[in-house]
């Protein structure tokens, strides 16, 4: 697949197969997410890889509950009712979860780790994988007890959670809006 068709065809995938990524895809993939552009090169990203169908279906509960209860960001009232649907998987039911996470931050730390993770979408998605950024997932992963639990210094932050799998079903495109150009000077 060249590259344009890659990042035209990339779709956030939300249905998975119960078929798991091995240990070579995966180091694959983050080997791809590292050759990304970094400001000064300081390369400040980190990876945690959470595998298996059961755990990120218990971590999927926790995260929602703690979505729920964030009364920094409170969830709007239709993220509060999908978040308190029993079947919603914030993970989608993939088997593999790659958290980046910035090293201790300066100025671009959050977006070098965007562009690594666009890395490694682009990809999964080559390699016929889906993936899909769970946002939603963010904030629990800075909680200070769940850092601890996966290995995350304190000093560290996780900046995008991403699962992969393999697709279930190819998702329809979605649209995008026209280019907003503000100027174009030549000549
Ligand atoms: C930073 C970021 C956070 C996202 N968080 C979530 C999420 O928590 N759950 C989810 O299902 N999709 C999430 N998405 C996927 C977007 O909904 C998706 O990229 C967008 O609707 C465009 O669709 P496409 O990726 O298929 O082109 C996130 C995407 C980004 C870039």
């Amino acid at each position: 697949m060249d590259l344009n068709e890659a990042i035209h065809s990339r779709r956030s995938v939300r249905a998975y197969k119960d078929e798991p990524l091995t240990r070579e895809t995966v180091d694959k993939l983050i080997r791809a997410a590292v050759q990304a552009p970094s400001a000064s090169n300081r390369q400040p990203w980190a990876f945690v890889v959470i595998q298996g169908n059961e755990r990120l279906q218990g971590l999927s509960e926790r995260a929602k509950q703690h979505r729920l209860t964030d009364t920094q960001d409170p969830p709007s009232d239709s993220l509060r009712a999908r978040l308190m649907d029993s079947g919603y998987n914030l993970f989608h039911g993939a088997g593999t979860l790659i958290v980046i996470c910035a090293t201790p931050v300066y100025r671009y730390a959050a977006e070098d780790c965007s562009l690594a993770a666009q890395n490694l979408m682009l990809t999964a998605h080559a390699l016929g994988l889906g993936t899909c950024a769970i946002g939603l997932s963010r904030s629990f992963f800075n909680r200070a007890d769940v850092k601890a639990e996966f290995n995350i210094p304190a000093e560290y932050t996780p900046v995008f959670p991403v699962v992969v799998g393999h697709p279930a079903t190819v998702p329809a495109p979605t649209s995008r809006n026209e280019p907003e150009i503000l100027a174009w000077v030549e000549g």
